[in-house]
């Protein structure tokens, strides 16, 4: 009888500790992979590792990343799927510590962190991604012999992604890019790097459907959240840029004569905050495609040099005969303060951009001497409850 209890117990805990009970709870730590978490030692390797048990989902699909300790990772640390599970938790409740720049070795890599072909990624946790990258700001020197600025952490094909709780700080260059994936939610995160960090931004989307940005602040020094081309369905709310930021920008779309396009973007509430721009629209001459059926509502501006622009002559390049078509563009109840005279500037190129509303926007100089106004070229649509700068030139 005794025996027969003991057996039950024996087989209870067993069963308790094997994760396949209801296929969800067990949690894979990567200590038990090797990793030293003492902010010096390699811990790549051992990520590696633990990502390889969790992707094969025989010991569980939550990972977790300890607290209290820092973990130095080399770039370029891989999390390749596809996994056997649909769900996939990384619990990151320490600290991830990339190299200094001249550690980061010779052969260019394009990101620190990269996620692919993983479903239903959830990436969450209270610790924090340190891109270490002060070594890349420098605009001459930072990118050495490399093509491109590394990526903090990149996603790609990672269908059903979300990412919440997070820090993420002081990236090389972008500090999180998505590409090619669908039903993404970011939200409750926070992003900060100083603004002398060029090249810095927040967001990175590419080529990526049904998204949701809500709920969090984000201090770089380039663009906040940038929609780049393939990128739709967009809701952005609740989002805090600056200072010394891009604030929220499509593009740039069409360089080099590319066809992109961005379209059902819906930017809510947000607020911009002593930025080069507030909400903004860049296309390089030369390029094909379009931008249509974008809603910018509920901005606030606090002294930032374009509070609403349209740029169609991105980096001052002169008119070609080709570019992209803008139409259907709202801006609506934007309100706030303006470095200088450039409250709104839509600099449309000759094609024109259809259906541009301006609609209460109320935005007024923080330099009495210097007072807001708005200019348009080739900027086609209409303007409704005008306040500041009084006067439109949508027409
Ligand atoms: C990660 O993947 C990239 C591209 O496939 C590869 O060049 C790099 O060597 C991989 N990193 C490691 C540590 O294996
Ligand atoms: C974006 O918001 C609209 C409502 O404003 C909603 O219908 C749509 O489903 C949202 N898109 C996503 C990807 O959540
Ligand atoms: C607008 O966003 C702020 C936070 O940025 C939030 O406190 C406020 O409730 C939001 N307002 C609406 C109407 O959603
Ligand atoms: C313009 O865009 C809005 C979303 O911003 C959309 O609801 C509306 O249907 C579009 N209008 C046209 C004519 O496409």
């Amino acid at each position: 009888m005794e025996l027969f209890i003991v057996c039950i117990l024996i087989l209870s805990i067993a069963s308790c500790n094997s994760w396949n009970v209801n296929g969800q709870s067990k949690e894979l730590n990567v200590i038990q992979y090797g990793a030293k978490g003492d902010g010096k030692t390699d811990d790549t390797q051992a990520f590696m590792k633990a990502f390889k048990a969790l992707c094969d989902g025989k010991n569980g699909n939550i990972l977790l990343v300890p607290e209290g300790r820092s973990f130095f990772l080399r770039p370029t640390l891989n999390f390749t799927g596809p996994c056997y599970s649909k769900n996939i938790n990384i619990k990151i409740n320490g600290n991830l510590l990339a190299p200094n720049r001249n550690d980061w070795g010779k052969d260019c890599a394009l990101y620190w962190i990269h996620f692919s072909q993983i479903t239903g990624l959830t990436l969450d946790g209270s610790g924090v991604f340190n891109g270490n990258g002060e070594g890349w700001w420098d605009r001459v020197k930072g990118s050495g012999n490399c093509p491109r600025i590394p990526s903090a952490i990149q996603f790609d094909h990672c269908d059903g992604l979300q990412i919440t709780g997070l820090t993420h700080i002081n990236g090389p260059g972008p500090h999180i890019a998505v590409t090619d994936s669908n039903d993404v939610t970011i939200s409750k995160i926070y992003i900060n790097s100083p603004p002398n960090s060029h090249n810095t931004d927040g967001i990175d989307l590419t080529r990526t459907t049904r998204v949701n940005i809500h709920d969090f602040s984000i201090n770089c020094a380039d663009d906040c959240v940038a929609i780049k081309g393939g990128a739709q369905f967009v809701n952005i709310s609740q989002i805090t840029c600056g200072p010394g930021n891009h604030g929220i920008s499509v593009g740039s779309l069409g360089g080099h004569g590319a066809e992109e396009f961005v379209h059902h973007l819906h930017v809510k509430n947000c607020t911009v905050n002593k930025a080069a721009s507030g909400v903004k629209i860049k296309t390089w001459p030369g390029g094909k495609g379009y931008v249509s059926n974008i809603m910018f509502e509920d901005i606030q501006v606090y002294e930032t040099n374009f509070p609403v622009n349209i740029d169609q002559h991105y980096m001052r390049n002169p008119e070609q005969p080709q570019a992209l078509k803008i139409s259907n563009v709202t801006f609506s109840n934007i309100h706030g303060t303006c470095v200088g005279e450039d409250a709104v500037v839509l600099d449309c190129a000759n094609i024109g951009c259809h259906n541009i509303n301006l609609n209460k926007i109320n935005i007024v100089s923080i330099n009495p001497k210097i007072p807001a106004s708005t200019k348009c070229k080739n900027a086609h649509g209409k303007a409704t409850n005008i306040i500041s700068p009084k006067g439109s030139c949508v027409n």
